[in-house]
């Protein structure tokens, strides 16, 4: 029986973004995960109660003017309060799509995650550049990383 649940929130304002957010959900929905459900969701539709409800999250921003998306600025501006005491220790995961270093993006992101006292499960992943192909496959490991570790209570 389906018991866990896997959140994965991005902005996606390009056809790569949408398939970065895309492999990242079908990687977690991988056939040898079987008791994890995976949502994937938009920043603006996604709020504190999804948060803490999720076992884990994944977190996919573009880099722009040098840090994360306005979108998601904005939804860890509307859970970080109503989250904060609430979901300390959640396994989440990051990617980061930049043109160029993506550093500033995750600068940003990892000072709120501090703040929020969430469990990182792997360092940030940064697709830097000219798109690849890769990066998606990239992705959807990091998702299936994921659901894997949530399935199998690691985190
Ligand atoms: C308004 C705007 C600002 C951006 N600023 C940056 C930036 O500061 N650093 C960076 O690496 N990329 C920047 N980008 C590029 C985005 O990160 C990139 O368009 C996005 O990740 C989509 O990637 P794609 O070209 O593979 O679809 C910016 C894009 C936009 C639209």
């Amino acid at each position: 029986m389906t018991s866990k649940h896997l959140l994965i929130v991005c902005n996606t304002p390009s056809e790569n973004t949408q398939a970065l957010a895309n492999a990242a959900l079908a990687g977690a929905q991988h056939e040898s995960i079987e008791n994890t459900r995976v949502t994937l969701q938009t920043p603006l539709e996604t709020n504190s109660e999804d948060v803490k409800r999720a076992d884990g999250i994944v977190i996919g921003t573009t880099e722009n003017f040098g840090y994360m998306s306005g979108l998601i600025k904005d939804f860890f501006e509307r859970i970080y309060y109503p989250c904060l005491e609430e979901t300390q220790g959640k396994p989440y995961a990051l990617y980061i799509r930049a043109g160029n270093d993506g550093l500033g993006t995750k600068t940003g992101v990892e000072k709120i995650i501090t703040g929020l006292r969430w469990k990182s499960v792997q360092p940030a992943l940064i697709l830097q550049g000219d798109y690849q192909p890769q990066f998606a496959e990239q992705v959807k490991e990091l998702g299936h990383l994921m659901a894997a570790g949530i399935d199998n209570g690691i985190y």
